[in-house]
């Protein structure tokens, strides 16, 4: 997003213009965003084999999707929901990697048919595809390398009490399992969490993987090591350095690779990384509420909409889009839902009145693909600015979209 002449623009596209043309509450993705996070990626780690999983659970559009794979990012995905949009988007079922936690086995079958290859995260699991695809399934592990990271606990999930993965302690009956049912084992995986603050996890649950696979798993064909890095949601946010995680993990998994024998993939598969910074969520002002002790932004928006300030008291920064140079003053930002959903508190914005537009920033990742219809609320529509066009990818809801499915019974 460009600040020029007292406007906000994506690509040259005005964001006023764009609430005008298209409404307010709106979320609004950059491609070219999404497309430097890319670039970025695999200039760091140029000359490497390294594979990019975009963690599509971040967001969904299929429109995104279908940018992800003409830039030749693969895919990962946790439910089979995400995995038929993946496909609809023109995946191919090999470039897809499944991940799912504590699912029915039913899906994970109708995922195996479809010829998704699977990340099993427990020994059930292993157990249950064992019997049923007795010496003819491979798949990968999600192991739990036991590395407490992650911006919160709630987005931690590799600590010993996390419901994610097979701890790295139980790798001895991992390999009665795989042998008992002749299941080969074809990758191992770690996610250590979200918005790592330590770069070095990636390194130390590498180190978990490297043991297990020198140890028991002769025939990998890739590793993961997840996702997690961490993007900066506010100025002086530190940042996870790519060049320098680069240079360490090209060491280390060179080093690795020698040890092992023979050269093999490395992944990574992250979601926040990728389209965090890219989306913005533009609101409309609809009270200044001027209280004794606070003065209260009402916007056209709520946690329906953007559930993270709520969820992980998540900072997003705010803009004041239509008065970019106004004096500036402290306002409370908060949503129209009958709940307390403080978008923003204490934050020095320049003055806003009814009607001003107002952007969240970093809302490209777990935004529109957290939201809900909390309150009987219609989900905003989605545009991407591609190509310096703004198009619409999707439509804003509406009361059909609320009744769909509610069956009237006489009462
Ligand atoms: N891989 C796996 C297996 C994951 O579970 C996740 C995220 C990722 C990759 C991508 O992580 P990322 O690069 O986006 O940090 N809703 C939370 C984040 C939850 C992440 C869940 N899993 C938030 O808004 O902060």
């Amino acid at each position: 997003m460009q600040l020029k002449n007292n406007t906000y623009s994506i690509q040259d596209v005005e964001l006023t213009a764009l609430c005008k043309k298209f409404g307010t509450p709106l979320y609004v993705y950059d491609a070219n965003k999404i497309i430097e996070k890319i670039n970025h990626f695999n200039t760091a780690f140029q000359g490497f084999n390294v594979k990019l999983k975009y963690a599509c659970k971040a967001l969904t559009n299929i429109n995104i999707l279908k940018l992800m794979r003409k830039h030749g990012v693969g895919i990962d995905v946790v439910s089979i929901q995400e995995a038929k949009v993946a496909l609809l988007a023109g995946y191919e079922a090999s470039q897809i990697q499944y991940t799912p936690s504590g699912v029915a086995f039913a899906e994970v079958k109708e995922a195996i048919k479809l010829g998704i290859p699977v990340n099993v995260d427990s020994i059930p699991l292993l157990e249950k595809i064992g019997k049923t695809y007795k010496n003819t399934i491979s798949v990968a592990l999600r192991i739990n390398p036991y590395i407490a990271d992650g911006g919160n606990i709630k987005i931690s999930t590799a600590h010993k009490d996390s419901k994610f993965g097979i701890p790295h302690e139980q790798i001895g009956e991992v390999v009665k399992v795989s042998e008992k049912y002749g299941i080969k084992i074809r990758g191992l995986h770690q996610h250590t969490g979200s918005d790592l603050k330590n770069a070095d996890s990636f390194l130390k649950a590498a180190e978990v993987l490297y043991d297990l696979a020198l140890s028991h798993f002769p025939d990998l064909e890739f590793m993961d090591f997840g996702g997690g890095f961490k993007v900066a949601y506010q100025d002086g946010d530190t940042v996870t350095d790519m060049e320098n995680l680069a240079e360490g993990v090209k060491k280390s998994f060179t080093n690795f690779c020698t040890k092992y024998g023979k050269n093999i993939e490395l992944w990574f598969e992250p979601g926040k990384y990728l389209v965090s910074e890219c989306g913005f969520l533009l609101v409309r002002a609809n009270v200044v509420k001027e209280n004794p002790a606070r003065t209260f932004v009402g916007v056209d928006s709520g946690l329906n909409h953007l559930i993270r300030p709520m969820m992980y008291d998540a900072f997003h920064d705010v803009i004041n889009v239509s008065n970019p140079d106004g004096k500036t003053k402290k306002y409370d930002v908060v949503g129209y839902i009958c709940e307390t959903d403080t978008f923003a508190a204490d934050r020095m914005l320049p003055s806003v009145k009814e009607g001003d537009i107002l952007a969240f920033k970093n809302a490209g990742a777990y935004g529109y693909s957290m939201s809900s219809n909390y309150n009987n609320r219609f989900r905003p529509a989605e545009v991407l600015i591609h190509n310096g066009e703004a198009k619409l990818i999707r439509k804003r809801e509406n009361m059909n979209d609320i009744l769909r499915n509610q069956l009237e019974v006489e009462i």
